[in-house]
């Protein structure tokens, strides 16, 4: 007891000398004994909720719970961005290297209402975070675009949260970590203009110790969205994760480990750690770093008691007001390596960083870094090697939404899509066109998918009126910087892009900002190449030579249908640099939807009914032959792929559909470029991809549907997607040819003469002439009754924010989908601690809001998503129905883990 004290006094004679001291001896007087009673008192008797009993020196509380909101059309503050930089700037300080760091003015910022603890914000919004204020709709906002997905994103956006602070809290660093806000977020504590962070989809931190009392303080976040300041539907609001951070004075900093692995073999391998440890107090302190790394168990998710490996105790010294860099070495003796499946296995390691005081067991500070060891090569001729081993890059694009869920961030939404890349065969993503939620990239290293990290999709030349080329001069360094230092310890990560399609691939000035940015990268991470997205770059010029990667747009495949790829261009302008296809396809589709005639090309420019489009519905023909003047089939981009066997490989865009960029018709909600739609049903083209990336899985698959009472006697095409290489085809049970794939540059079996008459097609297929695959389309029968599946019968209740994906289909009394049905179909929770989220059905002209429990089927399929009521207890049941005029209902049920 006595020789806690004792600390406690030492600690509050640091205290009172540090830049906070006269603000504690405000409060507490000037005898620093009292403040020692005070911290004494407040262990034993805390005001607020108990923390856990911790030596981490370290607490990372989640802050999204109990907010307060409001969203203004009109601009209600008169505050804006230009008003407020000056106080904005200095956030930035710890990520510039070049020019001076921004002081912040010495005047006070425009007082501002809204911020104020005396504001009543009784009357707002409650609601819990992650929270996307554009999402509820309704669609077709005033002003919104087409392109920004028609949703109320605009406008001025406040938000409100109480935080209680013990007098211990007094003692630390107390930072706000905002995993993403749209955008242009500024922060108040208690009235006080903290700062701000403008990128919308950069995650950001700021110090409120200097502003935080004991007691009650308020924290009030503004948010503003221009209209067209996107290309695609930007969501907005604080739509990830908050947190607050609570560490000593001393403590390991902001992103503060940087993991390398530079020499690996079967036996050992070698891992480079720097740690940097900052000192926000008023003393020098000599420290103890101390790290160990640790195996972490896959199916657990938890590393082992046992160290692998312990790096060397650095003994250091930490200036006053300042930061310290120190590096060490170790082996790690049969290292267990992270690679992408099938071929490897995603091992990952953790490294705990404990900062003591010199000399003690006095721990500061504990931090954890989790990481793998892998090698990635870039081969110019043979594409990416991760361990020595080739892996074709089987990628696709995504935006960031989450369809009906908009932007708001949810994991099990995020890792629903990953498990439905992974099945498709697919190891790659790319984060098109800006950073991802810090979830992302945890999946990605747990699932093992390999990452080509994008931050901007603009620099000083913008793409819409209002996007991030307004602010480009002013904060890509440190966006940059920042978005390098959170990433480059995944594993995951293995290559970086800093430009999607910017408009000076091909003017002038281009060259030498990719250069400023690529030295910006090398110098955070000298281990990974970077790359931009080209659509327009030629081979040979000042843009392009700048690049470590060549990342082709389109130009992988050829732009356009009858265009052949322009790599080989490439590859002769740049023999030792690698080539990728960092987007390829762009096809277009509505799942379900077949329109007739079919084109007998391999890859069709859409355009109307002769050209797979129906202009009327706005549908695009689901036979996946069709894209826009720039775009292609996944035939054809496979066929220049492998003619030019030196691509590394794709990101096909897009994995899924979504919000926004509804091209080609543009007064749709959503896109038609997914392989898979935006409720996250496959339309046909995903076992096409299928296909070829996981070619060892027993597949075939037949479009059409087989219900055409419209259609009799006329001709039907049938395509067969498989990974056989012999196929036959039979209509009621009659052959109409067995087909082998003629040469390597077909990608699909076609017999584009039959005719149709009610029953069924089944195709056998073949490999090196054995069976291998069947599959049957049937005629159904009047639509009789609902079925419905979860993605999972579990869900778990705790917080809320696990899902349950519910699929039902319209089907016959035999059970056989009914491919056109569009019956409403109303979700419910019939008992039991749940409720529905949204609703989807993938149809991308279905402007019913996605709260709306009650959605049409589309093409026989509707989604409701569900979650249990936040605090439910385990072995709880909750009971989902579905029902629909004139059709027996279906329900499913969910328990409570
Ligand atoms: C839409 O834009 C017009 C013209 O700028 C403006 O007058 C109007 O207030 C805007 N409407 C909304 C709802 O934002
Ligand atoms: C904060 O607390 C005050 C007083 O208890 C209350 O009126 C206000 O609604 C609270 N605000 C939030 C955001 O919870
Ligand atoms: C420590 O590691 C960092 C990051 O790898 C590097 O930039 C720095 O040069 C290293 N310092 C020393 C002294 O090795
Ligand atoms: C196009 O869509 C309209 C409206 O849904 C429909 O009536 C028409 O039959 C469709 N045309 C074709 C050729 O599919």
């Amino acid at each position: 007891m006595f020789a806690m004290k004792k600390k406690r006094q030492a600690i509050c004679q640091k205290i009172y000398h540090s830049p906070r001291g006269p603000l504690l001896k405000m409060l507490f007087g000037q005898r620093s004994e009292y403040v020692s009673l005070i911290l004494v008192f407040a262990s034993w008797h805390p005001f607020h909720d108990p923390l856990p009993s911790t030596t981490s020196g370290r607490e990372r509380l989640s802050l999204n719970a109990g907010w307060k909101f409001s969203r203004f059309t009109t601009n209600p503050d008169r505050l804006q961005y230009n008003t407020l930089k000056p106080w904005m700037l200095p956030a930035a300080n710890d990520f510039l290297k070049s020019g001076t760091k921004r002081q912040r003015p010495s005047d006070a910022p425009p007082k501002v209402d809204y911020a104020q603890p005396s504001f009543d914000d009784s009357a707002w919004e409650s609601l819990n975070l992650p929270h996307d204020w554009a999402i509820k709709g309704p669609f077709n906002a005033p002003n919104v675009s087409g392109g920004m997905g028609r949703l109320p994103s605009n406008g001025v956006g406040w938000y409100r949260r109480n935080l209680t602070a013990k007098a211990d809290d007094l003692t630390k660093s107390i930072f706000l970590d905002v995993d993403g806000a749209m955008s242009y977020a500024a922060v108040w504590l208690n009235g006080n203009l903290v700062g701000g962070w403008p990128f919308g989809y950069a995650s950001f931190r700021l110090e409120l110790t200097p502003y935080l009392r004991v007691g009650d303080n308020t924290l009030a976040i503004r948010l503003e969205n221009a209209v067209q300041n996107s290309r695609w539907y930007p969501g907005a609001g604080i739509y990830r994760n908050v947190w607050i951070v609570k560490v000593n004075p001393v403590h390991v900093g902001q992103y503060g480990t940087y993991i390398t692995t530079p020499s690996i073999s079967a036996q050992s391998a070698t891992a480079n750690l720097a740690v940097t440890v900052e000192n926000k107090g008023s003393a020098s302190q000599d420290v103890d770093i101390v790290t160990k790394v640790y195996a972490v168990d896959s199916v657990a998710g938890k590393r082992l008691s046992d160290p692998a490996a312990t790096f060397a105790t650095v003994k250091s010294n930490v200036a006053a007001g300042g930061s310290q860099t120190v590096n060490g070495s170790v082996t790690i003796a049969n290292p267990l390596l992270w690679g992408p499946p099938p071929g490897q296995k995603p091992n990952l390691y953790t490294a705990v960083t404990t900062v003591l005081e010199a000399g003690t067991s006095n721990v500061l500070d504990t931090y954890e870094t989790p990481f793998g060891i892998r090698s990635v090569t870039y081969d110019a001729d043979k594409g990416i090697f991760v361990n020595g081993q080739k892996v074709y890059v089987q990628g696709t694009c995504n935006h960031h939404d989450l369809g009906s869920l908009g932007a708001a961030f949810n994991t099990r939404a995020l890792q629903r899509q990953f498990e439905m890349l992974k099945d498709m065969g697919s190891n790659a993503l790319r984060t098109s066109h800006n950073p991802p939620a810090p979830e992302f990239l945890e999946l990605a290293d747990k699932m093992g998918f390999m990452v080509l990290d994008e931050i901007f999709d603009c620099w000083s030349n913008g793409k819409t009126t209002n996007d991030f080329h307004l602010i480009f001069a002013d904060w890509h360094e440190a966006d940059l910087r920042s978005f390098v230092r959170r990433d480059r310890n995944h594993p995951s990560v293995i290559a970086w892009s800093y430009g999607n399609e910017i408009p000076e691939q091909s003017g002038t000035g281009g060259a030498a900002t990719a250069q400023e940015l690529k030295d910006i990268l090398r110098s955070e991470d000298p281990t990974r190449l970077g790359t931009t997205g080209m659509n327009s770059a030629s081979a040979g010029s000042a843009f392009a030579n700048v690049m470590d990667i060549i990342g082709l747009n389109y130009q992988g495949e050829g732009i356009g249908p009858s265009a052949s790829s322009a790599a080989p261009n490439f590859k002769k302008a740049y023999p030792n640099k690698m080539i990728w296809s960092s987007e390829s396809a762009s096809t277009l589709s509505t799942r379900g939807t077949y329109i007739f005639p079919v084109s007998s090309a391999i890859s069709t420019t859409a355009g109307g009914a002769t050209a797979g489009g129906n202009n009327t519905a706005q549908y695009v023909s689901a036979y996946d032959l069709y894209a826009p003047s720039w775009g292609s089939s996944p035939d054809k981009v496979f066929r220049e792929q492998d003619k030019n066997s030196f691509i590394a490989g794709e990101f096909v865009w897009t994995g899924f559909d979504y919000i926004g960029e509804p091209t080609p018709y543009d007064k749709s909600r959503s896109s038609y470029f997914g392989i898979i739609d935006l409720a996250g049903f496959k339309k046909d083209r995903f076992y096409l991809y299928q296909s070829r990336w996981a070619p060892n899985v027993k597949m075939a698959h037949i479009l059409p549907h087989w219900t055409w009472p419209d259609r009799l006697g006329q001709v039907t095409p049938v395509h067969v997607f498989t990974s056989a290489d012999e196929a036959e085809l039979f209509v009621n049970g009659k052959s109409a040819g067995r087909k082998k794939k003629a040469s390597s540059s077909t990608y699909r079996f076609r017999w584009d003469d039959v005719v149709y008459q009610p029953g069924d097609i089944k195709v056998v297929t073949y490999k090196n002439g054995a069976e291998w695959a069947t599959d049957t389309k049937k005629t159904a029968g009047d639509a009789a009754k609902l079925t419905a599946s979860a993605d999972r019968t579990t869900i778990k209740g705790a917080t809320g924010e696990d899902l349950s994906f519910i699929t039902v289909a319209v089907t016959d009394a035999s059970g056989e989908v009914s491919p056109r049905a569009s019956d409403a179909i109303t979700f419910a929770v019939t008992s039991g601690p749940g409720q529905i989220v949204t609703t989807d059905n993938g149809d991308p002209t279905d402007m019913t809001v996605f709260q709306n429990p009650t959605r049409k089927a589309f093409s026989g399929l509707a989604l409701g998503i569900v979650r249990a009521n936040p605090g439910t207890t385990a072995g709880q049941k909750i009971v989902v129905t579905a029902t629909a005029a004139g059709l027996t209902a279906a329900s499913v049920t969910l328990e409570v883990v």
